[in-house]
């Protein structure tokens, strides 16, 4: 089971590289970490796994993060309605569009990798078009789509996606974003 010392944090050089091409079909060993990666987000929105492991809570987690330098990410969180649960095992994502509008976090983004005083506003585009291999975490199947994502689960992507570019949400942090519409919540991925 990971814990947040298998988390590597800022200052780690993984954290600033780009993240390498998974190999498909899918390996048990990567399989294994989507499957531990989405365990730990899952225990960090789970109460008791919070108050017994001291898990940040988070909605997403990125393979860097665990000092392994491949394109996979796992994120679940509910949209801002709360109407629709987006819970995704990535592989080796490609944004393909970015809308103009843009938004960001009213609350700011903040990551278990970055000391968790530090929260910031991060300008992201509202809505994102991406290629990806869902991944099947029952299964192991990949499956190639294309994901269209809108508001608060679109920035959780990109924001997941920038730690597979070697890129983290401090390095595009702004005092305050003018002209642009929040999304009204903040969170950990
Ligand atoms: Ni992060």
């Amino acid at each position: 089971m990971l814990l947040m010392k298998d988390i590597i944090l800022d200052g780690h050089p993984t954290l600033r590289q780009r993240a390498k091409e998974v190999n498909l079909p899918l390996s048990k060993e990567d399989l294994d970490t989507l499957r531990q990666m989405m365990d730990l987000v899952e225990n960090s929105q789970n109460d008791e796994m919070v108050e017994k492991y001291k898990f940040r809570p988070s909605v997403g987690l990125a393979a860097p993060q665990i000092n392994q330098s491949k394109k996979m990410f796992v994120m679940k969180t509910a949209d801002e309605n709360f109407k629709n649960l987006h819970k995704y095992a990535v592989v080796n994502p490609k944004i393909i569009s970015f809308s103009e509008e843009k938004t960001y976090l009213s609350g700011g983004e903040g990551c278990l990798s970055v000391d968790e005083e530090i929260t910031g506003l991060v300008e992201r585009s509202k809505r994102i078009k991406a290629r990806v291999n869902l991944v099947d975490l029952e299964t192991g199947e990949t499956t190639q789509v294309i994901l269209k994502l809108n508001g608060f689960p679109g920035v959780v992507f990109q924001h997941e996606y920038d730690h597979l570019l070697g890129v983290l949400f401090v390095d595009k942090m702004k005092e305050y974003l003018p002209d642009i519409e929040p999304i009204e919540f903040g969170v950990n991925a």
